[in-house]
């Protein structure tokens, strides 16, 4: 089935056409900047340059920043707060006039790792990370995914909020070295592992490719690999939320 996936991150909107049987972009991966505020009418208006650019009008799966409840969006940390409490697919189904399926970026970014990457064919528990503007969560347990972790917001043994100190936004705004940042993801890294006991970790987001620069700092028991699709495991999972429906 091809459906156009769409990653709606918040610094930039990145999408492409899938052939969800195999997870392969189908084209060229699009990228726009998200508009600021990212209110829900300045997103709708973006997504309707996203279709015309791909000339889309079939099935549109979106990954979105935000724990989204039963389809509902209940946090905004990096999105406008007027997201709250909107039925999130609905909202942009009848804006755009596509049929529009949602889900949390990270959980998204996950299932196409557990279906053809990094994860594929592991049992017990796998913890994916997403590192960006936020720190995305997915966590399945036997390829089962508990959705909506959220674990980008705990706060680590120095007080200090995870999502403040890890992400790829903190890295370049505080301009950190690989080493500075890495002993800091560590840490996250090292909180969740004490809670959760992953038997493997995927690291996916921008900084996946950057991986060599930062393992030496990186000191969990469990493994931690690259998402195989690197920084485009949201656009291709996201497709795949259209599956079956
Ligand atoms: C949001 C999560 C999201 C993550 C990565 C966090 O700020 O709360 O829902 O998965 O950023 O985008």
């Amino acid at each position: 089935m091809q459906v156009l996936g769409i990653d709606v991150g918040g610094t930039g909107i990145k999408s492409a056409i899938v052939e969800t049987a195999t997870g392969e972009l189908l084209g060229e991966r699009h990228r726009i900047a998200t508009p600021r505020p990212a209110t829900p009418e300045a997103i709708a208006e973006a997504l309707d340059g996203v279709l015309r650019h791909h000339r889309w009008e079939g099935p549109v799966g979106m990954g979105f920043p935000a724990a989204i409840q039963h389809g509902v969006v209940r946090t905004a940390a990096n999105v406008d707060k007027a997201f709250i409490g909107l039925p999130l697919a609905d909202y942009f189904s009848e804006k755009t006039g596509c049929r529009v399926f949602a889900a949390n970026d990270a959980d998204v970014a996950g299932m196409a790792e557990m279906r053809f990457g990094a994860g594929k064919g592991h049992s017990g528990v796998v913890l994916i990370v997403t590192i960006g503007t936020g720190l995305g969560t997915a966590l399945f347990s036997d390829g089962h995914l508990l959705p909506n972790t959220e674990l980008g917001h705990v706060f680590l043994e120095n007080g200090q909020e995870a999502e403040r100190q890890a992400t790829e936004a903190v890295r370049v705004t505080q301009n950190l070295s690989w080493k500075d940042w890495g002993e800091r993801l560590d840490l996250y890294l090292r909180t969740l592992e004490r809670l959760l006991w992953p038997d493997l970790i995927v690291l996916g987001g921008g900084v996946s490719g950057k991986l060599s620069e930062y393992a030496p700092m990186l000191t969990t028991q469990a493994p931690i690999v690259a998402a195989s699709f690197l920084n485009r495991a949201g656009v291709v999972g996201a497709a795949l939320l259209a599956e079956g429906r």
